[in-house]
Protein backbone atom coordinates (compact mmCIF):
# COMPACT_ATOMS: atom_id res chain seq x y z
CA UNK A 1 0.00 0.00 0.00
CA UNK A 2 1.38 3.20 -0.93
CA UNK A 3 0.26 6.22 1.56
CA UNK A 4 0.38 9.84 1.55
CA UNK A 5 1.01 11.88 4.42
CA UNK A 6 0.97 15.69 5.13
CA UNK A 7 1.80 16.64 8.57
CA UNK A 8 1.63 20.30 9.96
CA UNK A 9 2.30 21.97 13.05
CA UNK A 10 -0.95 20.44 14.89
CA UNK A 11 1.79 17.34 14.79
CA UNK A 12 4.00 18.31 16.91
CA UNK A 13 1.44 20.67 19.46
CA UNK A 14 1.70 17.94 21.90
CA UNK A 15 5.86 18.05 22.05
CA UNK A 16 5.14 21.55 23.13
CA UNK A 17 5.68 23.48 19.40
CA UNK A 18 3.60 26.28 19.53
CA UNK A 19 1.02 26.09 15.99
CA UNK A 20 0.22 28.69 14.20
CA UNK A 21 -3.41 29.71 14.06
CA UNK A 22 -4.79 28.06 17.19
CA UNK A 23 -6.01 30.24 20.22
CA UNK A 24 -2.14 31.15 21.20
CA UNK A 25 -0.28 30.27 17.92
CA UNK A 26 2.48 32.05 16.65
CA UNK A 27 0.51 34.05 14.59
CA UNK A 28 -2.26 35.69 16.72
CA UNK A 29 0.98 36.80 18.91
CA UNK A 30 3.16 38.01 16.37
CA UNK A 31 2.59 39.48 12.60
CA UNK A 32 4.32 37.08 10.17
CA UNK A 33 4.49 39.81 7.66
CA UNK A 34 7.50 41.01 10.04
CA UNK A 35 9.02 37.56 10.60
CA UNK A 36 8.35 35.13 8.11
CA UNK A 37 8.90 37.17 4.90
CA UNK A 38 11.40 38.39 2.30
CA UNK A 39 10.83 41.56 2.75
CA UNK A 40 10.58 41.37 6.91
CA UNK A 41 13.97 40.06 6.83
CA UNK A 42 15.20 42.80 4.54
CA UNK A 43 13.53 45.37 6.88
CA UNK A 44 14.57 44.07 9.82
CA UNK A 45 16.89 41.25 10.31
CA UNK A 46 17.93 41.19 13.81
CA UNK A 47 14.19 40.56 14.54
CA UNK A 48 13.32 37.82 11.95
CA UNK A 49 16.79 36.32 13.58
CA UNK A 50 15.54 36.43 17.07
CA UNK A 51 12.47 34.66 16.13
CA UNK A 52 13.98 31.45 14.87
CA UNK A 53 16.88 31.65 17.43
CA UNK A 54 14.14 30.76 19.84
CA UNK A 55 12.30 28.43 18.08
CA UNK A 56 16.01 26.83 16.98
CA UNK A 57 16.67 27.26 20.61
CA UNK A 58 13.75 25.51 22.01
CA UNK A 59 13.69 22.03 19.41
CA UNK A 60 16.70 21.36 21.55
CA UNK A 61 14.20 21.02 24.68
CA UNK A 62 11.45 18.97 23.10
CA UNK A 63 11.03 15.65 21.98
CA UNK A 64 9.15 13.55 19.34
CA UNK A 65 5.39 12.71 20.65
CA UNK A 66 3.42 9.12 20.21
CA UNK A 67 2.02 10.69 16.85
CA UNK A 68 5.52 11.43 15.51
CA UNK A 69 6.58 7.86 16.25
CA UNK A 70 3.52 5.76 14.83
CA UNK A 71 3.80 7.68 11.56
CA UNK A 72 8.15 6.92 11.75
CA UNK A 73 6.85 2.99 12.57
CA UNK A 74 4.16 3.24 9.51
CA UNK A 75 6.95 4.59 7.41
CA UNK A 76 9.40 1.50 8.26
CA UNK A 77 6.50 -1.41 8.23
CA UNK A 78 5.16 -0.21 4.60
CA UNK A 79 8.86 -0.44 3.83
CA UNK A 80 8.74 -4.20 4.84
CA UNK A 81 5.67 -5.20 3.45
CA UNK A 82 7.46 -3.45 -0.26
CA UNK A 83 4.41 -0.42 0.19
CA UNK A 84 5.82 2.93 1.19
CA UNK A 85 4.67 6.25 3.72
CA UNK A 86 6.05 9.16 1.22
CA UNK A 87 5.78 11.23 4.77
CA UNK A 88 5.56 15.18 3.86
CA UNK A 89 5.91 18.40 6.14
CA UNK A 90 4.72 21.36 6.69
CA UNK A 91 6.91 21.47 10.26
CA UNK A 92 10.37 22.81 9.87
CA UNK A 93 11.34 21.18 12.87
CA UNK A 94 12.82 17.41 13.01
CA UNK A 95 10.55 15.98 15.46
CA UNK A 96 9.91 13.38 12.68
CA UNK A 97 13.19 12.30 11.95
CA UNK A 98 13.76 12.22 15.72
CA UNK A 99 10.32 10.00 16.11
CA UNK A 100 12.01 7.03 13.77
CA UNK A 101 10.97 8.44 10.22
CA UNK A 102 14.07 7.81 7.74
CA UNK A 103 12.57 10.23 5.16
CA UNK A 104 10.89 13.24 5.67
CA UNK A 105 9.70 15.70 3.04
CA UNK A 106 10.33 19.31 4.23
CA UNK A 107 8.88 21.44 1.61
CA UNK A 108 8.79 24.47 4.15
CA UNK A 109 12.46 23.63 4.87
CA UNK A 110 14.42 22.81 8.20
CA UNK A 111 14.70 25.06 11.29
CA UNK A 112 18.18 23.51 11.91
CA UNK A 113 19.33 24.24 8.56
CA UNK A 114 21.07 27.68 7.82
CA UNK A 115 21.24 29.35 4.12
CA UNK A 116 23.90 32.03 3.00
CA UNK A 117 21.97 34.42 0.74
CA UNK A 118 24.84 35.70 -0.64
CA UNK A 119 26.21 32.82 -1.97
CA UNK A 120 23.82 30.06 -2.02
CA UNK A 121 26.03 27.81 1.24
CA UNK A 122 23.95 25.97 3.28
CA UNK A 123 24.16 23.78 5.85
CA UNK A 124 23.02 22.22 9.12
CA UNK A 125 23.36 25.01 11.95
CA UNK A 126 22.43 24.34 16.24
CA UNK A 127 23.46 27.86 17.56
CA UNK A 128 21.76 31.04 17.03
CA UNK A 129 22.04 33.40 13.75
CA UNK A 130 22.88 37.66 13.51
CA UNK A 131 23.97 39.83 10.65
CA UNK A 132 27.08 40.19 12.74
CA UNK A 133 28.15 36.52 11.41
CA UNK A 134 29.57 35.65 8.91
CA UNK A 135 29.36 33.01 6.04
CA UNK A 136 31.49 30.38 6.46
CA UNK A 137 32.32 29.63 3.24
CA UNK A 138 32.06 33.12 1.25
CA UNK A 139 33.07 35.24 3.80
CA UNK A 140 30.03 38.13 4.18
CA UNK A 141 28.23 38.98 7.20
CA UNK A 142 24.63 39.37 7.13
CA UNK A 143 23.51 37.27 4.03
CA UNK A 144 22.61 33.95 6.68
CA UNK A 145 18.91 33.31 7.04
CA UNK A 146 17.25 30.25 8.53
CA UNK A 147 16.79 27.64 5.48
CA UNK A 148 12.76 27.59 5.78
CA UNK A 149 10.87 28.60 3.17
CA UNK A 150 9.16 32.01 3.53
CA UNK A 151 5.80 33.48 2.71
CA UNK A 152 5.87 34.62 -0.79
CA UNK A 153 8.72 31.74 -1.58
CA UNK A 154 8.01 28.68 -3.35
CA UNK A 155 7.45 25.55 -1.12
CA UNK A 156 10.25 22.88 -2.04
CA UNK A 157 9.95 19.56 -4.37
CA UNK A 158 6.62 20.49 -5.48
CA UNK A 159 7.32 17.83 -8.48
CA UNK A 160 7.91 14.82 -6.69
CA UNK A 161 5.14 15.76 -3.96
CA UNK A 162 2.68 16.02 -6.64
CA UNK A 163 3.66 13.05 -8.51
CA UNK A 164 3.54 11.17 -4.77
CA UNK A 165 -0.09 12.10 -3.99
CA UNK A 166 -1.38 10.99 -7.90
CA UNK A 167 0.88 7.71 -7.06
CA UNK A 168 -0.77 7.18 -3.77
CA UNK A 169 -3.78 4.68 -2.75
CA UNK A 170 -4.42 6.83 0.33
CA UNK A 171 -3.83 10.64 1.27
CA UNK A 172 -3.76 11.13 4.92
CA UNK A 173 -4.05 15.13 5.93
CA UNK A 174 -2.33 15.15 9.95
CA UNK A 175 -2.57 18.05 11.82
CA UNK A 176 -2.89 21.15 9.72
CA UNK A 177 -5.62 23.57 9.01
CA UNK A 178 -5.35 23.81 5.36
CA UNK A 179 -5.43 27.31 5.44
CA UNK A 180 -1.87 27.97 3.07
CA UNK A 181 -1.30 26.71 -0.42
CA UNK A 182 0.23 24.75 -2.18
CA UNK A 183 0.02 22.61 1.12
CA UNK A 184 -3.60 23.06 1.34
CA UNK A 185 -4.20 21.93 -2.67
CA UNK A 186 -2.82 18.54 -1.82
CA UNK A 187 -6.40 17.07 -0.86
CA UNK A 188 -7.40 18.44 -4.48
CA UNK A 189 -4.41 16.70 -6.48
CA UNK A 190 -5.70 13.12 -4.76
CA UNK A 191 -8.96 13.33 -5.03
CA UNK A 192 -8.46 14.17 -8.92
CA UNK A 193 -6.52 10.86 -9.12
CA UNK A 194 -9.15 9.05 -7.44
CA UNK A 195 -6.53 8.43 -4.06
CA UNK A 196 -8.83 7.78 -0.86
CA UNK A 197 -8.07 10.80 1.20
CA UNK A 198 -8.47 11.29 5.26
CA UNK A 199 -8.23 14.40 7.90
CA UNK A 200 -6.59 13.55 11.34
CA UNK A 201 -6.86 16.44 12.92
CA UNK A 202 -8.40 18.81 16.60
CA UNK A 203 -11.14 20.02 14.86
CA UNK A 204 -12.13 20.61 11.10
CA UNK A 205 -9.81 22.23 9.32
CA UNK A 206 -10.96 24.97 6.30
CA UNK A 207 -10.83 22.18 3.72
CA UNK A 208 -12.51 19.21 6.18
CA UNK A 209 -15.71 18.47 3.50
CA UNK A 210 -13.06 17.18 0.60
CA UNK A 211 -12.22 14.36 3.43
CA UNK A 212 -13.34 11.07 2.72
CA UNK A 213 -12.94 10.15 5.97
CA UNK A 214 -12.54 12.43 9.15
CA UNK A 215 -10.92 11.01 12.50
CA UNK A 216 -10.76 13.95 15.38
CA UNK A 217 -9.26 14.34 18.28
CA UNK A 218 -5.45 14.89 19.70
CA UNK A 219 -2.77 13.77 17.62
CA UNK A 220 -1.01 11.24 20.41
CA UNK A 221 -4.30 9.65 20.56
CA UNK A 222 -6.00 9.42 16.73
CA UNK A 223 -2.89 8.80 15.06
CA UNK A 224 -1.61 5.29 16.63
CA UNK A 225 -4.85 4.21 16.72
CA UNK A 226 -5.08 5.08 13.12
CA UNK A 227 -1.99 3.36 12.34
CA UNK A 228 -2.49 -0.05 14.07
CA UNK A 229 -6.07 0.09 12.17
CA UNK A 230 -4.53 0.23 9.07
CA UNK A 231 -1.51 -2.32 9.30
CA UNK A 232 -3.99 -4.90 10.88
N1 LIG B 1 -3.58 17.13 17.54
C1 LIG B 1 -4.01 17.24 16.25
N2 LIG B 1 -4.22 18.42 15.62
C2 LIG B 1 -3.97 19.54 16.32
C3 LIG B 1 -3.53 19.52 17.67
C4 LIG B 1 -3.33 18.25 18.27
N3 LIG B 1 -2.91 18.14 19.54
N4 LIG B 1 -3.39 20.81 18.09
C5 LIG B 1 -3.73 21.60 17.05
N5 LIG B 1 -4.09 20.84 16.00
C6 LIG B 1 -4.53 21.28 14.67
C7 LIG B 1 -5.36 22.54 14.69
O1 LIG B 1 -6.73 22.21 14.85
C8 LIG B 1 -5.08 23.14 13.32
O2 LIG B 1 -6.00 22.65 12.36
O3 LIG B 1 -3.37 21.59 13.93
C9 LIG B 1 -3.68 22.62 12.97
C10 LIG B 1 -2.63 23.69 13.06
O4 LIG B 1 -2.91 24.63 12.04
P1 LIG B 1 -1.86 25.81 11.78
O5 LIG B 1 -1.50 26.43 13.09
O6 LIG B 1 -2.44 26.66 10.69
O7 LIG B 1 -0.55 25.08 11.26
P2 LIG B 1 -0.28 24.53 9.79
O8 LIG B 1 -1.54 24.03 9.16
O9 LIG B 1 0.85 23.57 9.90
O10 LIG B 1 0.23 25.86 9.02
C11 LIG B 1 0.68 25.68 7.70
O11 LIG B 1 1.46 27.97 7.64
O12 LIG B 1 2.44 29.58 8.92
C12 LIG B 1 2.65 28.72 7.87
O13 LIG B 1 4.65 27.75 7.17
C13 LIG B 1 3.74 27.76 8.23
O14 LIG B 1 3.87 25.40 7.83
C14 LIG B 1 3.03 26.42 8.33
C15 LIG B 1 1.82 26.62 7.44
Amino acid sequence: MRVFALTGAGVSAESGLSTFRDAGGAWTRLDFRDVATPEGFARDPERVHAFYNARRANLAKVEPNAAHRALGALQQELGVRGGRLYLCTQNVDELHERGGAAEVVHMHGELRRVRCQACGWADLWSGDLSTAITCPRCGRAGGLRPDVVWFGETPLFMEEIWEAVAGSDLFVAIGTSGAVYPAAGLVEVARRARVRTCEINLQPSDNAERFDERLYGPATEVVPAWVARLLA
